[in-house]
Parts: C-alpha cells; structure tokens; sequence
C-alpha cells in the first residue's frame, strides 16, 4: 500500500523524521511530500527542503522525496497513493487536521486519512519553536538531522558563532 506524508518540512525536524520512520514500517512504500504553500514564506527553497529530507531518509529504501503544489489529493490521486499520513503531536493540532482530513474525505472517498501520535519526546518540537531557537543562537542537535543542524547553523552562522546557549 502507497501512503502521502505531507507537509511544509521548513525544515523536517526530529519529529517529522519519527513519523517517517514508523510510516515506512507500516506501508510499501512512503511519498514524503514538500508543499509550496504561497501562503507561507519559507526559510528553505522548496530544493533545499526535498534535498534534506533526502539525506534524512537515505537508510529508508522505501521511502521517496516529492513536492507538491496545489490540492493534496490530486497530488495523492495522480500518484495511485491510497492513504494520507499525518503525525498528531497535541490536541491543538487536531481541529485544522479533522478539518482537512474531511475535506479530502469528501474530495476523495476513497483515500484515508491515519494519525500517528507524534513521540512523548517530540511532542514540543515543530519547524517553527525549531528556527527560532536556531535564529537566536540555540542549540538545536537532537532535535533535527545532523543535515538540518549543519544547513540551520549555515543560515544562522553569526548567531551560532555568538557563543550563545539553548
Ligand atoms: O507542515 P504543514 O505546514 O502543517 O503542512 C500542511 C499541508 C501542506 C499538508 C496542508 O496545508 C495541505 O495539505 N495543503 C495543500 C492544500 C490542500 O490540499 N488543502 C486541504 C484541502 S482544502
């Protein structure tokens, strides 16, 4: 079975790399998928986000890095995927995902949408508390790939080199 694990990923941290990790166990194959929402300004380029996610998910043979722009269903139909995977960290983010989980419900019958319960370690972690606490000079190692680290202190370098402390 083919599933779709969207997001923003800007950049994937931990977390998201958990999720990834339990769905590749769970189905054949995993399209982890970058969206270019114009309603965002992202820190990454599109590029730059799949070419992390790419080195991140390197020991995952079934896992494949896209993007996409637009509804996520389509990119879902056109790709013959037959479940959507989200993580759930926190009650707060269950409104907006019930919301979109039944908007592709009725765009698509066909195709589910599965939570996973992000992991107790990760529940406080999210690409934005992650690029703060990196642009303001914070330690950010455990919490993302070592790829995201090195790519986040090149972003941030004069903070990072300011000495100061997460
Ligand atoms: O990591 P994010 O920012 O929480 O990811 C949200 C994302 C990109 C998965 C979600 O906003 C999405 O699916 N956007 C595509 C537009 C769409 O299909 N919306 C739902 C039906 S209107």
């Amino acid at each position: 079975m083919k599933a779709v694990y969207p997001g923003s990923f800007d950049p994937a941290t931990n977390g998201h790399l958990d999720i990834v990790t339990r769905a590749a166990r769970v189905f054949d194959t995993v399209l982890v998928t970058v969206a270019r929402n114009p309603a965002k300004t992202p820190l990454f380029t599109m590029d730059e986000r799949m070419a992390m996610l790419q080195v991140a998910t390197a020991g995952l043979p079934n896992i494949e890095v896209h993007s996409f722009d637009g509804l996520l269903i389509e990119f879902v139909q056109a790709h013959g995927a037959q479940v959507i995977v989200k993580g759930l960290r926190a009650m707060s983010d269950f409104e907006n995902e019930f919301q979109m989980a039944l908007m592709n419900k009725k765009l698509e019958p066909t195709v589910e949408t599965m939570f996973m319960m992000t992991a107790n370690a990760h529940s406080y972690l999210s690409s934005s508390v992650v690029k703060e606490l990196a642009r303001l000079g914070g330690c950010v190692t455990g919490l993302v790939p070592d790829v995201v680290e090195e790519q986040l202190k090149t972003r941030f370098a004069e903070e990072y080199g300011a000495g100061k402390k997460g």
